[in-house]
């Protein structure tokens, strides 16, 4: 066991696009370093306009990236060593994504039930007790659903929020350790956002998972957070404790994280989004 549940080292990402001749190089990760408490689960929000890198960091986390520059380890064990195996699977409990459409985290044709237990009957301890009906309805339970609401129900049958949420519990069946959450509800409706954001503070508080949770959606950013990292180009321009990067806000993302963070109504319009405002630093974006 390590005293780091995950360690970013110094890691960078450079995707290489075009024909031969035309190959252009694009560093979308740049030296980019911070580490989770393996004893102290928190929330971290990584945050960032469209194309800072956010997703791919999230993929070299989830290890379905590897990194062209630095290393990271999950519990003391670098990602490169496990790319198959017994291993990979063993980290694939530990560490569970969310991602941005839940529509598309899931076969359309394939019943949500037949998923759920499917996920349980691939993780679950053999130590396990009750039946698979009962550890699926518990799981369901803990993101507030039933598996009487999602029996026999097909993806499409359910609202983009409830679907999230059968996602979450998907990850929860896995028991892991971290939850890589990229955008998760930036597809779902305002109204639903808090419900689902709130559900991340739960599953910290009561099943000490730590989330990672990528956006740009400032409100809830601030509103559930532990720690914030800002990414601009790649970089990670401003990093620290959700309350201290407010009080002294040097980037102007941060500025207007505070500006968000500000509103009074933050907990019922969560809407409040990076790009409404009005953005100082987006003529630095790179083409
Ligand atoms: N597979 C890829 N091939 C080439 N370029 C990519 C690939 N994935 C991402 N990029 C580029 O890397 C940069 C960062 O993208 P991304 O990580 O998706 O940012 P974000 O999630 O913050 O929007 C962008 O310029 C994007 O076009
Ligand atoms: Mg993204």
């Amino acid at each position: 066991m390590s005293d780091l549940l995950l360690d970013v080292c110094r890691v960078g990402k450079t995707f290489t696009r075009g024909g031969l001749l035309s190959a252009q190089r694009i560093a979308a990760v740049k030296d980019v370093s911070f580490q989770l408490d393996a004893a102290r689960p928190e929330i971290l929000a990584i945050i960032g306009e469209s194309g800072s890198g956010k997703t791919t960091l999230s993929r070299m986390i989830l290890n379905i990236e590897t990194p062209t520059n630095g290393k990271l380890l999950f519990d003391g064990v670098d990602l490169a060593t496990i790319r198959a195996g017994p291993r990979r699977l063993a980290f694939m409990h530990k560490v569970q994504p969310i991602f941005q459409n839940p529509f598309e985290s899931f076969n359309p044709l394939k019943r949500l039930d037949r998923y759920l237990f499917m996920t349980q009957r691939s993780f679950a301890a053999a130590d396990r007790r009750g039946t698979p009906e009962m550890a699926v309805d518990e799981t369901l339970r803990k993101v507030g659903l039933s598996l009487g609401e999602v029996s026999r129900r097909y993806p499409h049958e359910l609202s983009g929020g409830q679907l999230q949420r059968v996602a979450i519990a998907r990850a929860l069946l896995a028991n892991p350790k971290l939850i890589v959450a990229d955008e998760p509800v930036s597809m779902i409706d305002a109204s639903l956002r808090v419900a689902i954001v709130n559900l991340f503070k739960t599953l910290r508080d009561d099943l000490g998972i730590s989330i990672i949770y990528v956006t740009h959606d400032l409100a809830t950013a601030y509103y559930i957070s532990d720690r914030i990292m800002i990414m601009q180009n790649g970089r990670v321009v401003e990093s620290g404790d959700a309350k201290t990067v407010l009080r002294t806000p040097q980037h102007p993302y941060s500025r207007q994280l505070r500006e968000a963070a500000l509103l009074p109504e933050i907990a019922a319009d969560l809407s409040v989004r990076m790009d409404d405002f009005n953005s100082s630093t987006s003529s630095e974006r790179q083409i």
